[in-house]
């Protein structure tokens, strides 16, 4: 298989009980290159975390399949690394030993102590290093678990709306940040959001879902260069155009509520669960 593509999202079908009688997620397929950004957008309960957590080997879908490069997804493994909403660092730890957590787990923290150093130094936390992280405001408590992250050198960073509680400034920073870090690092992103500007402003790709059930019902690239000047025509259109598309999707929900979209990207290039298996063995 080639290195273009280290996801591939293919015929993805789950419910969480059987009773349901609409699927959580609807026939999804999906590939993402290498070192892409994709955000993932849609409405509150489309299935965006499921999806996300699935990519992450946290759960498993009921039909179709997840590889990452030459893994099947069953488990979760720290070269796809997910990052939440709320940090979840240990409060009686210091932000080193947070942020080191991920290799010790690994068994590696002696070989790469200076990884930890650097990444956050990267973060802006030189001077916090030694603090207990209680004494470290929302948004540097986010960077720990960003620089957490970052130590086990993940192909993959999974994102779930991990900036929604941070306060203005310190989003459009860490957004900055992230997107760049992954770009220089060759780091394949997928950011679940809610926030279209977000999306703009970090992603290469925004993938659009629909909701009950969640489907893919659109694409849309964004191709501007890094760092982002969010001030500028070009972001603005890109903003109004994703802002138009969700409108539509909305619009032909009010008026089917509970009927699958008809999709209108094309049929991903992702190759069938039959063609991925025979490439596993
Ligand atoms: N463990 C679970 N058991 C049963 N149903 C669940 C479970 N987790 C999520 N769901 C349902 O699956 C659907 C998708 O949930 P999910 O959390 O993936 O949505 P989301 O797009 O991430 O929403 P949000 O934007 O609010 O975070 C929702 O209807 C939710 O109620
Ligand atoms: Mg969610």
């Amino acid at each position: 298989m080639s290195n273009a593509s280290p996801i591939w999202i293919s015929d993805l079908t789950h419910y969480y009980n059987r009773q349901q009688s609409m699927p959580t997620l609807d026939d999804i397929n999906l590939s993402i290159p290498q070192g892409q950004l994709t955000a993932l957008i849609g409405r509150s309960g489309c299935g965006k975390s499921t999806l996300l957590q699935m990519v992450a080997g946290l759960l498993i879908p009921t039909e179709g399949a997840i590889r990452i490069r030459a893994h099947t997804v069953t488990k979760p493994s720290a070269k796809w690394n997910m990052m939440f909403q709320k940090p979840s660092l240990y409060p009686w730890m210091t932000v080193r030993e947070n942020a080191a957590l991920g290799l010790v787990f690994a068994g590696t923290y002696n070989q790469k102590k200076d990884r930890v150093e650097e990444l956050l130094d990267m973060v802006g936390l030189s001077e916090h290093k030694d603090k207990n992280v209680q004494a470290l405001s929302g948004g540097q408590q986010q960077r720990v678990a960003l620089a957490r992250s970052l130590a086990t050198e993940p192909e993959v960073l999974l994102l779930d709306e991990p900036f929604s509680a941070l306060d203005a400034f310190t989003r459009t920073a860490l957004q900055t940040e992230v997107a760049q870090i992954c770009h220089d690092q060759n780091i394949t992103m997928v950011l679940v959001t809610h926030d279209i500007e977000e999306a703009v402003a970090m992603a290469d790709q925004v993938v659009i879902m629909s909701h009950n059930p969640g489907q893919i019902v659109g694409e849309k690239s964004i191709p501007l260069a890094y760092p982002r000047d969010r001030n500028s025509a070009e972001f603005a259109e890109l903003k109004d155009e994703l802002f138009a598309e969700f409108e539509t999707i909305d619009k032909a929900k009010q008026d089917k509520p509970f009927e699958r979209l008809e999709v209108v990207r094309p049929k991903s290039t992702a190759p069938s669960v039959e063609k991925m298996l025979q490439q596993a063995s």
